[in-house]
């Protein structure tokens, strides 16, 4: 068929509408079939999780819901952060000396990136290299070229601008510290700006006691609670040694069992509760970007409620997955919403507080009544259901392309 200016006209702007068929519509829900990102709601993204059989593309949550703008002014330690384990080490980063990076990788964005979606914490790994501190995921203790990821005052740099911007906003950095260098840390984090952040160790409870509100931080500006792993550096340095407030649960394979949660080595046992925060580790030894939407899914919040029981009924401050971004729907964010209601308001979500009101009063389901829960309820499920605008908008769509190939022939 010889194509007239009329059909390659009338082609043309079927072309357009059918793309923006495909691509316009911004309201999709969790759980719905989508085909880019940008079909969805404000805070997911498309995706699917080959791991879990969804071969289906559908919108997942990629942010938690901000806790502080459902029940403010509470202590620190009420809330529930979520935590980007080695948050640095980012999928396809070019080697930044040498030729060949050969880290494994466990995020898919940058910190700032991190930061814009709601994740609260920081695990960074720092070595003295080049003679500078560094961020590496490395092995036995030191850095190497094809271990080095990028100097630490960038990334560091990129939270004070977050900081800088966010007023109200705090950031907790842990890190694995392999800094030998004098004052090493001091220095970096003075260079990149974060000194009038600090919030103080000597206003850390030492005996399990709550922390100042987040209110009280905000106002002082000692936003930002750093960790490290050296205990000599809390006296050298006032770097607070993470394991005097903090217990954590084992990290790699040996905390992915949903019937134990034990603590790592360096940790008080998880029901010390002389550490008024506890963090919950739920990564495989090996970063795997594939079943990591299955690990961030259900058997993520089964591990919460069996680290809640193990750690005395204490819901996890810090919820530490690898490729934050990944799950089959709720995922991470939804655990840390899971843990912010019951922390912050007595509910089983964070969506289910009341504004200004008593502890234990939900809007659905049914309050706790004040009580702690004995068998904490998972999050809701995801309706895996097409809305009907969207099953219309994929039959026009089809039916528009057909035409459009028809005509082609
Ligand atoms: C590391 O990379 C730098 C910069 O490319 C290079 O000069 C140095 O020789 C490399 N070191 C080793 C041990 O390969
Ligand atoms: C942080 O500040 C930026 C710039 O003002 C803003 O776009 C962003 O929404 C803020 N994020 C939060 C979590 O408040
Ligand atoms: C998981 O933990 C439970 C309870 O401690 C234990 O009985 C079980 O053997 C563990 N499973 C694996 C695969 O280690
Ligand atoms: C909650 O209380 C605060 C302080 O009294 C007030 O500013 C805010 O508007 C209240 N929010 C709601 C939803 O009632």
């Amino acid at each position: 068929m010889k194509r007239t200016n009329t059909t390659r006209n009338l082609a043309i702007a079927l072309l357009l509408f059918t793309t923006y068929l495909l691509s316009s519509s911004s309201a999709l829900k969790v759980g719905q079939t989508c085909a880019a990102d940008r079909n969805c709601d404000k805070g997911l993204h498309c995706e699917t999780c080959l791991a879990n059989g969804n071969a289906r593309a559908r919108c997942t949550r990629i942010q938690p819901t901000t806790a502080t703008s459902k029940v403010n002014g509470l202590p620190y330690n009420r809330y529930s952060w979520l935590t980007t384990h080695n948050a640095f080490a980012l999928l396809g980063a070019k080697p930044a000396m040498g030729s060949v990076l050969l880290a494994p990788t466990n995020q898919q964005d940058s910190v700032t990136s991190q930061l814009n979606n709601g994740v609260r914490g920081l695990m960074l790994d720092l070595y003295d290299f080049n003679n500078d501190i560094w961020l590496c995921h490395s092995y036995g203790g030191k850095c190497y070229n094809i271990t080095a990821f990028q100097p630490a005052i960038n990334v560091l740099k990129d939270i004070q601008v977050f900081l800088e911007a966010n007023l109200s906003e705090i950031v907790t950095i842990i890190i694995e510290d392999y800094v030998s260098s004098a004052q090493g840390l001091t220095k970096v984090f003075n260079a990149a700006g974060l000194r009038k952040y600090w919030f103080p160790v000597s206003r850390m409870p030492k005996n399990g006691g709550d922390w100042p509100t987040v209110d009280d931080m905000v106002q002082k500006n000692q936003r930002l609670v750093v960790f490290t792993s050296k205990s000599a550096k809390e006296a050298s340095e006032g770097i607070a040694y993470q394991w005097r407030y903090m217990v954590e649960s084992q990290y790699g394979n040996g905390g992915l069992n949903t019937s134990s949660c034990p603590n790592r080595a360096e940790s008080s046992p998880m029901n010390t509760k002389t550490r008024s925060l506890v963090l919950q580790n739920y990564f495989p030894d090996n970063p795997d970007l594939d079943q990591a939407c299955k690990y961030n899914s259900a058997p993520l919040v089964s591990a919460m409620n069996t680290c809640y029981e193990a750690a005395g009924k204490r819901w996890p401050n810090f919820i530490a997955v690898d490729f934050y971004k990944r799950s089959d729907g709720g995922g991470a964010p939804e655990a840390v919403d899971v843990a912010n209601g019951h922390l912050t308001c007595g509910c089983d979500n964070i969506a289910y507080c009341k504004a200004n009101s008593t502890f234990g009063t939900c809007e659905v389901p049914p309050p706790e009544a004040g009580q702690a829960p004995t068998t904490p309820q998972a999050t809701k499920p995801v309706s895996g259901v097409v809305s009907t605008d969207n099953r219309l908008q994929c039959l026009l769509a089809m039916i528009s392309t057909i035409v459009l190939l028809l005509m082609w022939i």
